[in-house]
């Protein structure tokens, strides 16, 4: 019999920050059933101006090391799109921040919102190569669209951390993967901008065609059928696109559309993402979260996972949930980090959506914001300071 292995534990953080959807709405004159049906959102994190992607991923991974400590942890992969260096990784920060030993190799890894299910793929790979080791898989973004653009109420802010090992306590990641690749433009962010350019009706054609050729070869490799899966895990840039998704690839199959069928096999997904916001690489994971977090006993039963990251590339997935997996969820510390976010408003959001480090990388002291348990405190010398709280 093959190797056990998969998410042995999975923990997430978020901004500081919460704007609703009523607030953007109020503002740009958008009829509120826009967001809250139409694209599926109810609000979105917005990152405090000394977080990052690094205080993030540091805040989401560090319970992970409280629970299980670092002797295993020999590997460290960091997937963003939001990345903050060109060379160096920002998991290497998060390594010194959470107290990892120096014997670990540590990577950043990107493509688009799909990097994290690339850093999930190799961290399996690892442990199989040594069933002993674990491996830290980091996935940590904001999402940021221009200010008054139809992108800017599809923003949010999130880090996934998981721990992969042999034996996992909660989900068992099989083979095989369904694979898509195509050259498109439907979403980039150039190196001189950090707002994201994108076709949106473009882009969401690109994600269905995506869900199609995944699944395509998911099939042709021998995976499993539609039937089979609990629940479907989407990438979720908004809620709705899940159901779109959804609808779409049962449509391919030849299966009925019935809204209550893909209620139950999305429903549960799309709740920490319908008040996060799209938090690109972690976006799939957070909807895992729920999922485990929320629904009924999924013992022994597979969930198909879809991540999508624009350019693109796409993966048709399955996971098997643990026996116990109960017993080892954050269900508690997850609505925490949703519900300590403090509400801002619509001046206050347009402030912290323009807050940036000075470009000469002078001395630049970040206002006190955060209380999470790291802070980007400045910069100097070119150089980002990071400190505990
Ligand atoms: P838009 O063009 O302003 O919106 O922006 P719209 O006119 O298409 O309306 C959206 C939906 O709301 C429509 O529903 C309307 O009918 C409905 P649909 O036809 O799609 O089912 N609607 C209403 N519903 C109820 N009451 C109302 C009402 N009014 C309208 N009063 C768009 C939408 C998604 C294009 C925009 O937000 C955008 O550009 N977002 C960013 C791009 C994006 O998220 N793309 C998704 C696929 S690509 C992806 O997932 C990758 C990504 O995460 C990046 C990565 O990989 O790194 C983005």
């Amino acid at each position: 019999m093959s190797l056990s292995v998969g998410i042995h534990d999975l923990s997430f953080a978020t901004g500081e920050f919460v704007l609703p959807h009523t607030a953007l709405a109020e503002y740009n004159g958008t009829e509120i059933g826009k967001y809250h049906l139409g694209i599926g959102q109810e609000s979105m994190s917005v990152p405090a101006a000394d977080e990052d992607i690094v205080t993030m991923a540091a805040a989401a991974a560090a319970p992970i090391v409280a629970r299980h400590g670092t002797d295993k942890i020999r590997t460290v992969v960091f997937a963003t799109e939001s990345s903050i260096d060109q060379a160096k990784a920002a998991g290497i920060y998060v390594h010194s921040l959470i107290g990892l030993p120096s014997a670990t190799r540590v990577v950043e890894l990107k493509q688009a919102c799909y990097g994290a299910t690339a850093a999930l793929q190799f961290a399996i790979g690892l442990v199989r190569r040594d069933p002993a080791q674990q491996v830290l898989v980091i996935a940590s973004d904001v999402s940021k669209y221009d200010l008054d653009s139809p992108g800017e109420a599809t923003q949010g802010a999130a880090a996934v951390a998981m721990l992969v090992s042999a034996d996992p306590a909660l989900v068992r990641i099989e083979d095989p993967s369904g694979l898509f690749t195509a050259d498109v433009m439907d979403f980039w962010r150039p190196n001189y901008r950090d707002t994201a350019l994108v076709d949106g009706h473009e882009s969401i054609g690109a994600y269905l065609q995506a869900v199609e050729g995944s699944w395509k070869d998911y099939t042709e490799q021998g995976g499993r059928s539609l039937e089979e899966f609990a629940a479907f895990c989407y990438h979720q840039p908004f809620t709705k696109m899940a159901y779109k998704a959804h609808r779409h690839l049962l449509n391919y199959c030849g299966h009925d559309t019935d809204q209550h069928d893909i209620d139950r096999a999305i429903g549960h997904t799309t709740a920490y993402n319908r008040v996060i916001g799209n938090s690109y690489t972690a976006s799939v994971y957070l909807g895992l979260a729920a999922l485990l977090d929320r629904s009924e006993d999924l013992t022994g039963r597979p969930v198909a996972f879809l991540s999508y990251g624009s350019g693109s590339v796409a993966e048709f997935f399955a996971g098997t949930v643990v026996a116990g997996y109960k017993d080892h969820l954050r269900t508690e510390a997850n609505r925490e980090a949703i519900d300590r976010r403090k509400p801002v408003d619509y001046a206050g959001y347009r402030e912290l959506h323009e807050h940036k480090l000075p470009a000469d990388g002078g001395d630049h002291a970040n206002p006190e914001q955060t209380t999470g348990p790291f802070r980007l405190a400045g910069i100097s010398g070119h150089k980002r300071i990071y400190t505990k709280r």
